[in-house]
């Protein structure tokens, strides 16, 4: 084995790395390879104007592609360094990734084996709530990749925290602009590459009012008034900071919090909208994380009841309109 991996692992890995979840599946990144690295960058274009004018869901998405990448990886055999935010002159450079050889863990390849297999779970969950020992084991994951997560499960908090969703998804849909950019992501149709598509999405009420109602909505279920089965838990992913790396571990610790649930068998949604909104994300920070933490983004889990197939994968860009050679990397 050479002490670097080939572009054909690399790329590999990058492709597993572009299943990552990202706002709107806006897929806000393009990827560079080097004889020696992999650059992650962040692309504005794919910024959403309306629910993220100041690029906090674009970093958080960048960061659940990273933590992806290193995951695909280490699977692969590769340990990884990164150097975030390398380039202070670049500040949309968000990563360059060094590798040298290793044996990857048990861990490594399931939850390697989770990112095909991981959806952003929208429809109504079973009565079965997630233990504790479930939660502990998200929680580390969280926190060994930077970020804490809070359990909103206590009647109370929960109650707060969706009176500060209904509050948000309210003043968003009040506004046309953000009406017109939903419709624009959502329901693109069969041959998109991007978007939320409509097969993702229950058609009727939503299962908890913490998550969007995208307009373009064709899956079937009960309604969650009649099936009250539904015990989904929500967490709180929060950062001690607010800056740009910050928001890049909240994302790294996303991807973390996402694979290590569905390798165990949950079902997961990641949710921001509540977060978008200033009033409602102050809301969130002062009364439920006491002030001193910084809510980034709010994670649906529970269990899929057995009857239900999964979801459908979402789309992904091509490989080659995000990834580059620099400069011009031979084929070795
Ligand atoms: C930063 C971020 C914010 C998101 N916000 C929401 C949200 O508020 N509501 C929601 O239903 N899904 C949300 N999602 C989930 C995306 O819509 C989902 O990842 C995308 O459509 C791709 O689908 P997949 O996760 O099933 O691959 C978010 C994802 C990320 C990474």
């Amino acid at each position: 084995m050479t002490s670097r991996p080939d572009l054909a692992t690399k790329q590999a890995a990058i492709a597993l790395a572009c299943r990552a979840p990202s706002v709107h599946n806006s897929q806000p990144w393009q990827w560079r390879t080097t004889e020696h690295t992999i650059q992650l960058l962040a692309d504005p274009s794919r910024r959403l104007g309306q629910v993220d004018p100041d690029g906090r869901d674009l970093v958080i998405s960048c960061g659940t592609a990273l933590h992806h990448l290193r995951i695909a990886l280490a699977a692969a055999g590769w340990a990884s360094w990164v150097h975030r935010l390398p380039d202070p002159r670049h500040p949309g450079h968000i990563a360059s990734v060094d590798m040298a050889p290793m044996t990857p863990s048990d861990e490594d390849v399931k939850l390697a084996a989770a990112i095909t297999r991981r959806r952003s779970e929208r429809r109504l969950l079973s009565g079965w709530s997630v233990s504790t020992p479930f939660l502990d084991r998200l929680a580390t994951a969280a926190q060994e990749n930077g970020g804490m997560l809070a359990d909103a499960s206590e009647p109370g908090v929960r109650s707060h925290l969706l009176d500060a969703a209904v509050e948000a998804a309210a003043r968003q849909n009040g506004s046309p602009a953000y009406r017109a950019e939903l419709i624009e992501w959502s329901g693109r149709g069969r041959l998109a590459d991007d978007g939320v598509p409509a097969g993702n999405v229950p058609a009727g009420p939503a299962a908890n009012r913490a998550l969007r109602a995208f307009p373009a909505a064709e899956v079937v279920e009960g309604d969650p008034a009649v099936d009250a089965d539904d015990a989904d838990q929500l967490l709180v992913l929060a950062t001690t900071s607010d800056d740009v790396r910050s928001q890049l571990l909240a994302g790294e610790s996303l991807s973390a919090v996402l694979l290590t649930g569905t390798a165990m068998g949950l079902a997961t949604c990641p949710i921001t909208q509540p977060l978008e909104v200033e009033t409602t994300r102050r809301m969130v920070r002062d009364e439920l994380l006491g002030g001193c933490w910084i809510p980034q983004v709010l994670i649906r889990v529970g269990w899929l009841p057995a009857s239900l197939d999964p979801l459908p994968e979402t789309p992904r860009r091509r490989l080659d309109q995000v990834l580059s050679r620099w400069p011009a990397e031979a084929a070795r």
